[in-house]
């Protein structure tokens, strides 16, 4: 599996602090069943240092100190933009901080409130060349309260990644149920960990995968591309296509998250 967002290097944002905190979240994923992960630190005004190329070069050492703690992970380089930023970086900087280099931009949600002019800047990105995931839109109030809001974007050519620990209750009901209602809609593409260490959301891919399938009536398998597949075509920097999900149930309609009711596991027919 690949893990496309987390905050694995140390010392550079508010993921580990030191190496030693950073090999075992990189332990606690392999044990998780965790091949690759492509490491997103925040970049944003918060962090005016962290650039594309200083996070490829941290990247590299810990590639290396992986290796000498014979611990079999892959890692790439990344970064959870904040919308801001992506409006000031210039083509060669937005390349640098895409996942893996090739183009793929992850936005993170902001907590509060909701950039009205993001579905522009989604259409001025892709003339550009560069393509948009939403960060865990689920945790921001403003989808919580009008999830429609993504559809817009999701029809620009947007993918959602939604945080595992989101679907596993890790962020209160209102949350999970926020996921479920998106899902429903097919409006979430990727689970991702964004673990910040060992403890702070752990790996949960797979079990993000089986309750998710539970919650909206399907196989886990069906759900094979948001952990596995859909990550590995979002990194080779070709065609990307998610597939449909094909909820047993008709999708409710999209209303706020509370008025979800939660659903016992139903089989599938066929
Ligand atoms: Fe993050």
């Amino acid at each position: 599996m690949i893990d496309l967002h987390n905050h694995l290097l140390p010392g550079i944002d508010d993921g580990p602090a030191d190496l030693e905190a950073a090999l075992e979240m990189a332990r606690a994923a392999v044990e998780a069943g965790i091949t690759t992960m492509v490491c997103t630190p925040h970049m944003g005004h918060r962090y005016p240092e962290t650039t594309g190329r200083t996070i490829q070069a941290a990247v590299a050492a810990l590639a290396n100190e992986l290796r000498r703690a014979e611990i079999p992970l892959e890692v790439a380089a990344g970064a959870e933009l904040t919308v801001e930023v992506v409006r000031e970086l210039n083509d060669r900087e937005l390349l640098d901080a895409s996942l893996g280099q090739r183009g793929w931009l992850m936005i993170e949600s902001p907590f509060e409130g909701w950039p009205i002019r993001l579905a522009q800047m989604i259409a001025e990105l892709e003339i550009r060349g560069f393509r948009v995931i939403i960060a865990h839109p689920e945790r921001a109030e403003a989808i919580q309260h009008s999830p429609d809001r993504l559809r817009d974007l999701v029809g620009r050519g947007a993918l959602v990644q939604s945080n595992a620990s989101s679907i596993l209750g890790g962020h209160g009901r209102l949350v999970t149920q926020t996921v479920e209602n998106l899902m429903r809609n097919e409006l979430i593409h990727v689970f991702a960990s964004d673990a910040h260490s060992a403890q702070w959301r752990p790996p949960g891919l797979e079990e993000a995968r089986a309750r998710a399938a539970r919650l909206i009536g399907v196989w886990p398998q069906e759900l094979e591309w948001m952990i596995n597949d859909g990550p590995k075509q979002i990194l080779s920097g070709g065609q990307v296509r998610p597939p449909r999900f094909l909820p047993r149930e008709k999708a409710p309609p999209l209303t706020p998250a509370e008025s979800a009711p939660a659903r016992a596991p139903r089989r599938p027919r066929d």
